[in-house]
């Protein structure tokens, strides 16, 4: 399957539907999503490269064409009790017809490998899932309690180049 991996910074005429499609991931409001994306535009460095900025947050999406596939952002803590473990993969999500196709794992790696090049080399993540990112370099770390109960801290190390 054929897809392009977009970082939103550098795309910020797709950041309203990028909004509208998160929402319907979580069910989460469009207007949270909208907010920490206008927020990643306003942290940009020169051009587009952010390298002046903030590098949290960040929003990327798994692109056919005009159509959003899949997505998941970077923001500093997922809603749960370790503020030290930041900052978070957040918003994992490929919607169903374009499942087990890797689009997941495509997206963690250029997300790790996006932040990395902007000074962030270690990222978490909470989940429910056991086994889904092990595959794709992630390490359980703890139990840690979210808004929603407790859930799976993974630790991801990008290695130094
Ligand atoms: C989990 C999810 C993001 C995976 O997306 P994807 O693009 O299909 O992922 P990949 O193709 O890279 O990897 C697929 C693997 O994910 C794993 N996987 C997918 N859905 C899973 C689930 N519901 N539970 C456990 N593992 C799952 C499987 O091991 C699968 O491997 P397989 O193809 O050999 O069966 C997608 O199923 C999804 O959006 N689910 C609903 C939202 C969600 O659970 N998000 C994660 C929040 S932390």
């Amino acid at each position: 399957m054929k897809y392009e991996i977009v970082k939103l910074r550098e795309r910020p005429e797709l950041v309203p539907e990028a909004a509208r499609w998160f929402e319907h991931t979580f069910q989460i409001p469009e207007s949270v999503y909208l907010e920490s994306m206008k927020e990643m535009l306003s942290n940009r460095g020169p051009g587009s490269s952010c390298k002046a900025g903030a590098p949290v947050p960040q929003w990327y999406a798994a692109m056919d064409g005009g159509v959003i596939l899949g997505g998941m952002g970077v923001i500093e803590n997922d809603f749960h009790n370790r503020p030290d473990l930041a900052p978070n993969v957040c918003a994992v999500y490929t919607d169903e017809p374009y499942r087990g196709q890797g689009i997941a794992g495509a997206l963690l790696e250029a997300v790790c490998g996006d932040m990395a090049s902007l000074g962030i080399d270690t990222l978490y993540l909470v989940t429910s899932h056991t086994g889904l990112y092990e595959r794709y370099g992630w390490e359980f770390l703890c139990i840690v309690e979210g808004d929603d109960g407790p859930g799976r801290m993974y630790i991801h190390r990008s290695e130094e180049k």
